[in-house]
């Protein structure tokens, strides 16, 4: 598996360039994974998370797909994105919400506002971007926006699809692997990621019913990403 068009020289250059440019803004353990892990990793169609977003902001494209990309083009099938788009758990580097704020400048249109409390920078990459570097909460007001979009937020998930449907917004959230949950009855005993997955996809669809948001849709990434996570999203 190669990157597309890229030498191992090349990647090494722009790792070069990537780490001049961001190494002091890492966490020093965060940065030693980056840097232990970078190799192992790199011509894998996904990896995680944060070495996904070094490869993107290095502008590494996989010959097999590019993984924000994916759920980009989901996204379009099913949403318009010229709208207010809140991303939720956007990442150390915000690569999806950034690939998604480029996508609106080149139709002109929509603004991305994201929350994200471990962002390594806090400025952001294009002008219809607003940044909040904290968490997300259900106290944060989502009124102004259309659409809730969210890439493996993580512990996040769950309150991002109450307050989705709560205010009858559009949502897309790509679940993670990881099982969080808060349910004391639980302590202590294993609970499966598709245990995790199920309790949510219930819970999403008492809530979208509730509130009359739509129908639920469960979706997957291409089988080439090697990540079967169900993606929930509502269709009205
Ligand atoms: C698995 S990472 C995914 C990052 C990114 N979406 C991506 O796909 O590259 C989950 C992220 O969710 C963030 N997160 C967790 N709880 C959050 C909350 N309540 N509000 C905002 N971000 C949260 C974490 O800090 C972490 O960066």
């Amino acid at each position: 598996m190669a990157k597309k068009g890229f030498s191992e020289e090349q990647i090494a250059k722009r790792f070069n360039l990537f780490k001049e440019k961001y190494q002091q803004l890492y966490p020093e353990d965060l940065w030693e994974y980056i840097e232990e892990n970078f190799w192992l990793y790199v011509f894998q169609t996904c990896a995680p998370d944060v070495l996904m977003q070094v490869y993107t902001e290095m502008g590494l494209v996989h010959e097999n797909g590019d993984f924000y990309a994916a759920h980009i083009s989901k996204i379009k099938e099913r949403f318009n994105i010229g709208c207010n788009i809140i991303d939720i758990g956007s990442g150390i580097i915000p690569s999806f919400a950034n690939k998604l704020a480029y996508e609106q400048l080149k139709i002109n249109k929509g603004t991305i506002t994201i929350y994200e409390p471990l962002l390594v920078d806090a400025k952001a990459k294009y002008p219809n971007m607003t940044i909040h570097k904290e968490d997300f909460t259900q106290k944060t007001d989502i009124t102004k926006f259309d659409l809730v979009t969210g890439i493996m937020p993580c512990e996040a998930t769950e309150t991002i699809i109450e307050q989705a449907c709560r205010y009858q917004k559009d949502f897309y959230i790509a679940m993670c692997g990881c099982v969080h949950l808060a349910m004391p009855s639980y302590y202590g005993s294993y609970i499966s990621p598709e245990y995790y997955q199920n309790y949510i996809i219930d819970k999403t669809k008492r809530l979208i019913k509730e509130f009359n948001n739509g129908e639920l849709e469960i979706d997957y990434l291409d089988s080439n990403f090697a990540i079967d996570y169900p993606i929930l999203s509502n269709r009205r």
